[in-house]
């Protein structure tokens, strides 16, 4: 049997090996499955052996609480930054420049990552600190946030006494496209380009966020090395590559200047086949020797320069705007665009994304504007230009009603989208339908996206009630389906009737309510009526009932379609209610109050009565059994002896407050 300590250190090694060829050559050995299991196993090694955990463990990526702001980490180095050279002959004249330094020399050239710049720290092979570049001297310790990206070593193969290293922390494409539908969906703001999103998903104080943005690194730079002799550039990329930093591959080791700009040619084209953004070829002086000779400015190397790509733009003009509802019930608003050719091809519509933006851009019908492609994919409108206007152009307004069913649009505080409110939009439904049937819903098992995909497009169902009005033939027929599951589907739908108010009001999908606080408001309030009358006053005397819920949950019930889908439902005799033992009957059942001093609002015998009315008990003295005290004007011993017991105080306001939620509740 071998210890514990072997285990451990075993499985991590492996572990690590696995992570490598994932993450960082993106040529996985085993199946995730397989990477899962050995991570449980290390997990449930840790726990039975805490002294065995260590920092650098695969386990311990994501940890720590989220901090209020970031340290600040002085650089031992300056982190410099680079001379742009925007033509070949700006290249040219660089080459010129060294040449006439160093007579012969080689270069490499390497992609320009559009990222954030980091810098990473190891002592003894381990990740101490990572900073972002801040103005070169100063930077922010986002070592928590690094420490998420799992193409970033915990641990390095090689175990030197201190090695610090420069890179760019990125989001690829596919990620910031992924983000920001998520974020539109949201109703949020959108990221600008990937550059903004992984700068922002580093800025994030709880690491958890970061770790939830699949960021990634590649490393470019040594800035001190401790143990070990680099002689070159490339030298310097291959020692990266080995000691287990992801280096991007496309680097390229070039005999002149000439060749350069071959490998400039060549990205310009290809750019748009990678998985990340680059703006543009970085060129460096190979051998470290003539990096000395040629020296640095305060502000950049002269011994390297970034070849700047020419941004993306086209200038075209708006011809009109169509106005779509996305599958959450999201308005977009879409400029129908003169098609124009760009980053390899034509555009003719571009998302605005929310009518907030065409405001703030101040974007009209027959404008001129200039447009790129964010994520080198989506098209986008970046400004109008309005010195090309004529005064015919017209303004973009939202509409007042939803294209697809006519209900009235809402904006929710803090959001920037407009939304249709209409569960039975039928631009929502589908999603509507597999929200209400999901497990933490209506939990009706076999209503998966397939089947109400199937449903809809048949003209089955175009309202949710028509759920509980299936025919069994019909659905028997549908495309992987038979009688047997027919019949189970048919089943659980009946059956979901029955399920309690919480999870009825779970299942109509009101922004902002989810299991949680659908239980916590089905304990106030125990019918579907009584949502129609409640107030936003009201909701936010419920605990944990923020006002931005309490906003969306009038919003909801306020429109005539919503509550038409509540009347169909409760028609087809889905139940509208909290069952009693659901409710809090008794809110204050088990509970001993002590009363002391004089209370403004009400007599001793009326705040006695209250409290006994809703199962609680007034006692005369203070004990460990004392649940509350209830502190009036001029208030006795009681009150000392209850501060020392770590009883909860309420004053007089307090009281009448939690009087009336508890009064409410049932
Ligand atoms: S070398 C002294 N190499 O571009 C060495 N920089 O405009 C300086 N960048 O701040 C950096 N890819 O954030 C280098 N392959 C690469 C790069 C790269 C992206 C960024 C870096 C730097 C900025 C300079």
């Amino acid at each position: 049997m071998k210890r514990p300590e072997e285990k451990v250190e075993k499985l991590r090694e492996e572990i690590r090996k696995h992570e490598y060829h994932y993450y960082v050559l993106d040529d996985p050995l085993i199946s995730d499955a397989e990477y899962d299991g050995l991570m449980m196993e290390l997990r449930q090694l840790e726990e039975s052996y805490p002294e065995l955990l260590s920092s650098d463990s695969p386990t311990q990526r994501v940890g720590g609480q989220p901090r209020p702001i970031f340290g600040s980490v002085t650089h031992r180095l300056p982190l410099l930054s680079l001379d742009n050279a925007f033509s070949y002959q700006d290249l040219k004249s660089f080459d010129q420049r060294l040449r006439k330094e160093l007579g012969e020399l080689t270069y490499m050239a390497e992609l320009k990552i559009d990222g954030v710049s980091i810098a990473l720290v190891y002592e003894q092979g381990v990740l101490i600190n990572a900073a972002t570049r801040g103005d070169g001297m100063v930077g922010e310790d986002v070592t928590s946030n690094i420490r998420t990206i799992k193409s970033v070593p915990l641990r390095l193969n090689k175990e030197l006494p201190r090695v610090e290293v420069r890179g760019e922390i990125f989001m690829p494409k596919r990620e910031f496209l992924r983000l920001n539908k998520e974020k539109e969906e949201k109703g949020e703001k959108l990221f600008a380009n990937p550059r903004n999103a992984a700068a922002g998903s580093l800025r994030q104080l709880n690491p958890k966020i970061t770790a939830g943005r699949a960021l990634d690194s590649f490393i470019y730079d040594i800035m001190h090395l401790e143990g070990k002799d680099i002689f070159s550039q490339q030298e310097a990329l291959q020692f990266l590559k080995e000691a287990g930093f992801k280096v991007n591959p496309q680097a390229k080791y070039c005999q002149d200047i000439e060749e350069v700009i071959q490998y400039i040619e060549t990205w310009v084209e290809e750019r748009h086949s990678l998985p990340y953004e680059i703006d543009g070829v970085v060129v460096k002086l190979n051998p470290y020797a003539g990096r000395q000779k040629i020296g640095q400015t305060v502000r950049s190397p002269r011994w390297a320069v970034a070849y700047k790509f020419p941004a993306e733009e086209a200038e075209t003009r708006v011809l009109e705007v169509e106005v779509n509802v996305g599958r959450t019930g999201i308005i977009v608003p879409t400029a129908i665009l003169e098609p124009v050719f760009i980053a390899g091809t034509t555009v003719s519509r571009a998302s605005m994304h929310n009518f907030d933006l065409v405001a703030e851009k101040d974007i009209r019908i027959g404008d001129r504007v200039l447009i790129h492609k964010a994520g080198d994919i989506i098209p986008e409108i970046i400004k109008s230009l309005p010195h090309y206007r004529s005064g015919q152009e017209e303004n973009i307004l939202p509409p007042d009603r939803c294209p697809a069913c006519g209900s009235t649009l809402v904006r929710l505080d803090g959001e920037v989208a407009w939304r249709c409110e209409s569960i039975s939009c039928p631009a929502r439904l589908k999603e509507s339908i597999v929200f209400f049937a999901s497990r933490g819903a209506m939990d009706i098992e076999g209503l998966g996206p397939a089947i109400v995909e199937q449903l809809v497009n048949r003209g089955m169902v175009s309202q949710i009630a028509d759920l509980y009005k299936l025919d069994l033939e019909a659905v028997a027929a549908l495309d992987r389906m038979g009688k047997k599951s027919a019949q189970n589907l048919l089943q659980a739908i009946e059956k979901s009737k029955k399920q309690p108010l919480h999870r009825l009001l779970t299942a109509l999908g009101i922004r902002h309510i989810g299991a949680r606080s659908a239980r916590l408001l089905t304990q106030n309030l125990s019918h579907i009526e009584d949502f129609f009358a409640v107030s936003e006053e009201q909701l936010a005397q419920i605990p944990e009932i923020g006002p931005i819920m309490a906003d969306s949950i009038v919003k909801f019930f306020a429109e005539p379609r919503n509550r038409e889908t509540i009347a169909l439902l409760q028609e087809q005799g889905v139940n509208m209610s909290e069952p009693k033992a659901l409710t809090r009957e008794m809110p204050l059942l088990n509970k001993t109050f002590v009363l002391t001093g004089t209370l403004q609002a009400m007599s001793r015998q009326q705040a006695s009565e209250a409290i006994e009315k809703l199962g609680g008990k007034v006692s005369s003295s203070v004990s460990k059994k004392t649940d509350y005290v209830v502190l009036g004007e001029s208030p006795g011993s009681k009150y000392d002896k209850a501060l020392g017991l770590e009883i909860k105080i309420l004053d007089e306001e307090e009281f009448l407050k939690q009087l009336a939620q508890w009064q409410q509740s049932i």
